[in-house]
């Protein structure tokens, strides 16, 4: 079963990187080896270490810093780490990231030790890449190869989070529109989503559903009542900065990245917009539903989305350069 489950990760990764150089920039399975061969380790323990101490939040610490912004594709070269300076207000500090993504420190630990042992040589964007994948192995069980020798960028704007981010009340067409900017397409959309099978959810991205839908629907009609009723139990009318709960994405498996977020979905116990309009769209509802029904089959597109995501936008060669600290251009 092992050697199967290797043999297929190894294809759809093979597969994925030989339709994907002859479009996309040069990165490479193992581009460390001969100058700092121990990275990928040292990346892995430290978002071992991370989860192992934090049980309670398995998925997020790590998963938000590495999902959200690298995966939500302005992430590719690292400029979400970057601190705001006078006069320029970081990408970090959108109110769509804050304070909802959560993370950084994994990626700065890893960092210090990388820099202790192998000076200016590991990107701050292979990082996360490589954040990316061990979380997904840690809490899902998915493996998959990352191919890198990305490069960090050195430019962080505020307006590219509100420009790359889709809000949480778009529905499937509008997602299909911001995804296909990407290049990302309709069933890796979909695939991707299933992230949302781990983490949380602050009150606020979600409250209009419970209380002010519409006009003549207080409630959105697509959330099943008794799960309506429970969010409001724990979300206040009015959540904002001062009291904002938060609510775990996926009700039946918080912690573990699987595809119970699609049988969610079937359910109408989508949390935000964004998910449930993926199962009320036709033009995505049979991939929900086959998600919901073939698990293994989701985790391979899963691993397969996740490196093509990984090229998005990417720097590579002599562009940007290799940041000595994330949150500092050189
Ligand atoms: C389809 C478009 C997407 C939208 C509209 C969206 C929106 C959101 C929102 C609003 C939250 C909660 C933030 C908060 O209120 O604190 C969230 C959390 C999260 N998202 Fe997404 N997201 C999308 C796609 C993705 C993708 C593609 C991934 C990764 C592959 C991802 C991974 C996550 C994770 C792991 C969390 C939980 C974070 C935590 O626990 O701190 N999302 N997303």
């Amino acid at each position: 079963m092992a050697t199967i489950k290797f043999f297929l990760v190894f294809f759809v990764t093979m597969s994925m990187m030989v339709s994907m150089s002859l479009a996309m920039p040069s990165l490479k399975v193992g581009f460390y080896q001969s100058t700092c061969p121990s990275v990928e380790t040292i990346v892995r323990n430290t978002v071992n270490r991370a989860v192992s101490s934090n049980p309670g939040l398995a998925a997020g610490p790590h998963q938000n810093a590495f999902s959200m912004t690298a995966l939500s594709g302005y992430g590719c070269d690292a400029s979400i780490l970057l601190d705001s300076t006078p006069g320029n207000q970081a990408e970090r500090d959108n109110l769509a990231n804050k304070p909802s993504l959560r993370g950084f420190e994994v990626i700065f630990e890893a960092k210090a030790e990388l820099e202790a042992q192998c000076p200016q040589t590991l990107s701050c964007a292979d990082i996360v890449a490589f954040a990316a994948r061990d979380s997904a192995y840690k809490v899902g069980g998915i493996s998959y190869m990352v191919p890198s020798g990305r490069r960090d960028g050195r430019v962080s704007r505020e307006d590219e989070a509100t420009q790359n981010l889709p809000p949480p009340t778009f529905n499937a067409q509008q997602l299909e529109e911001r995804f296909a900017q990407k290049g990302l397409g309709l069933d890796e959309m979909v695939t991707l989503s299933g992230a949302h099978s781990i983490g949380r959810s602050n009150c606020s991205s979600f409250s209009n559903r419970l209380y002010n839908f519409n006009e003549t629907n207080p409630q959105d009609p697509s959330i099943d009542p008794i799960f309506a009723r429970d969010l409001k139990t724990k979300c206040p009318q009015n959540a904002n900065n001062g009291n904002d709960p938060t609510v775990p994405l996926d009700v039946l498996t918080p912690y573990r990245l699987d595809n119970k977020y699609y049988k969610n979905l079937k359910k109408h116990r989508g949390l935000l917009t964004s998910d449930q309009s993926l199962l009320s769209s036709p033009s995505t509802a049979g991939i929900v539903r086959n998600n919901a029904r073939h698990v293994q089959a989701w985790a391979y597109k899963f691993a397969a989305a996740m490196v093509k995501m990984g090229y998005i936008e990417v720097l590579t060669g002599s562009q940007g350069e290799i940041r000595k600290n994330c949150r500092f251009v050189n």
